[in-house]
């Protein structure tokens, strides 16, 4: 799947080593390349079919087929930058003015990536290639990673729903990308420019999840100082998306049973109905379908809420975006630290792909955060370096019903406050229990700072309101 954007560039990798090819073409991959794979024999017919950005050649397949493409061809100005890899030196036989590198083997990866951007960077240049501002098919993309087979057909779904009223049931493990999937789905609707609500159903009381849906009166119940609109009223016009919605009560399945049929909500203690106009989407972890059957879920809810079902698959059903993802979350993770991008080693790669990520791609994200937070260079993975606090694979309900999904930088940022506090404010001592450096940690407390999150928090101990 394209990311979309900016468009990934092409790369051809020429190398008769079948597992060799893979492999550079799994670093690609994970490094957003659009990488395609050829030996020798069929480089020059693939490479005039497809336009390439670049082509990795490896010395010894040149040798072969290729050279006659690189070599001989006159005035062949189509042809992309070519770096080789080679062991020695650069292949006889090859026309040298063609050669944008050489790559000594053993490759390094960050050698690799870097080169490759030299040379797909300068032809950019080169074409005068200036990405737009992404519509908003394109920005949706770019936050949703993954070219398996299993996300494609996501997309397909997602693409299908967004642009009617249905409302769409969500299915699938903790961390697969349900909340994402709402999003896109909200986005690519008409009702992109109004409001997107979400709200988990999981977490609170019965009379405040009442109140925090549909609003309530003043002197309702104890503590309803005033009048305040729920948010069925504040998605009016938008998207309402619930989370977590087998753990509903019974009670309140009536009451949302009743806004789905009739589309007019009451406030807690009034009887004055208002109408709402809303395009609801619900996701739900459990099978819902077994609630049904157990009698812990109405059957006439579960057929109003399951019009167009969407199963978001778990992150071992399609090990082809483990890569993809692993390589977004680095960029990602290092971009926010400021730190250079870690290397992303084959062997990383393929241990990570074989692992069954329990906790989905919430896990994985999680996994490379504190890898890069932690400062490493090179990305090791253990499945348990991997393992989450089992909080972190079944989730503690949201705090409060309006903003259930805080940031990972806002964790972050409190688990940094709570050791300062541990340690009396002492950074040196902050920094070695966080398992992360020194300097990390200050340029962390600089911005929070520079972010106006605290005052003088680098000079003293500070907790965080
Ligand atoms: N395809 C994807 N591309 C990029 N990030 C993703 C993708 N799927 C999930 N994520 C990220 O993983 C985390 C968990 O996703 P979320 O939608 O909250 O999962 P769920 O609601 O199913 O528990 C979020 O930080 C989300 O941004
Ligand atoms: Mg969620």
């Amino acid at each position: 799947m394209v990311s979309g954007g900016d468009a990934p560039r092409r790369v051809l990798v020429v190398e008769d080593d079948q597992a060799h090819r893979r492999l550079l073409l799994e670093v690609l991959r994970a490094n957003d390349y659009a990488a395609e794979g050829a030996d020798g024999g069929a480089a020059a017919d693939l490479l005039e079919r497809v336009p390439f950005d670049a082509v990795l050649l490896d010395g010894n397949a040149a040798g072969r087929g290729i050279a006659r493409l690189f070599g001989e061809s006159e005035g062949g100005g189509s042809t992309p930058p070519v770096i080789v890899m080679t062991e020695d030196e650069p292949t006889a036989g090859l026309d040298r003015s063609r050669l944008h590198e050489t790559l000594r083997k053993p490759l390094r990866t960050d050698e690799l990536l870097r080169a490759l951007t030299r040379a797909t960077d300068g032809e950019a240049d080169a074409r005068g290639v200036a990405p737009g501002p992404p519509t908003a098919r394109e920005g949706v993309r770019q936050r949703m990673v993954g070219r398996s087979r299993e996300m494609a057909a996501l997309w397909g779904r997602i693409e299908k729903v967004a642009p009617t009223r249905a409302t769409v049931l969500i299915t699938g493990e903790t961390g697969t990308g349900k909340e994402l999937v709402a999003r896109a789905v909200h986005e690519l609707s008409p009702r992109a420019r109004r409001p997107f609500v979400a709200t988990s159903c999981s977490s609170l009381s019965e009379t405040l999840v009442e109140s925090e849906l549909f609003g309530h009166v003043k002197g309702s119940f104890t503590g309803a100082a005033g009048t305040r609109a729920g948010l069925f009223e504040e998605a009016s016009g938008g998207t309402l998306f619930l989370d977590e919605v087998s753990t509903m009560s019974a009670g309140m399945q009536v009451k949302l049973l009743r806004v789905v049929q009739e589309r007019v909500i009451q406030r807690v203690g009034s009887h004055h109905p208002i109408p709402v106009d809303l395009r609801l989407l619900a996701a739900t972890n459990v099978d819902l379908a077994g609630e049904v059957a157990r009698g812990a879920f109405r059957e006439d809810l579960y057929y109003r809420l399951n019009v167009f079902p969407i199963r978001v698959p778990a992150l071992r059903e399609r090990r082809d975006d483990i890569p993809v993802l692993a390589g977004h979350f680095l960029r990602r993770a290092a971009a926010q630290a400021g730190l250079a991008v870690p290397e992303l080693p084959p062997a990383t790669v393929r241990a990570m792909s074989a692992y069954d990520w329990p906790g989905n791609v919430r896990q994985l994200e999680n996994f490379i955060e504190r890898a890069v937070i932690a400062g490493e260079r090179r990305l090791e993975f253990t499945p348990a370096d991997a393992a989450m606090p089992p909080a972190a694979v079944h989730p503690l309900p949201a705090p409060a019903g309006r903003a259930p999904l805080f940031a990972l930088a806002d964790m972050e940022r409190q688990r940094i406050f709570e050791v300062l506090d541990q340690t009396n404010g002492h950074r040196g001592r902050a920094a070695t229990l966080l398992g992360i450096d020194r300097r990390t940690l200050y340029r962390k407390l600089k911005q929070y700072e520079a972010d106006g999150i605290c005052s003088g928090c680098i000079r003293r101990r500070r907790s965080l309101r």
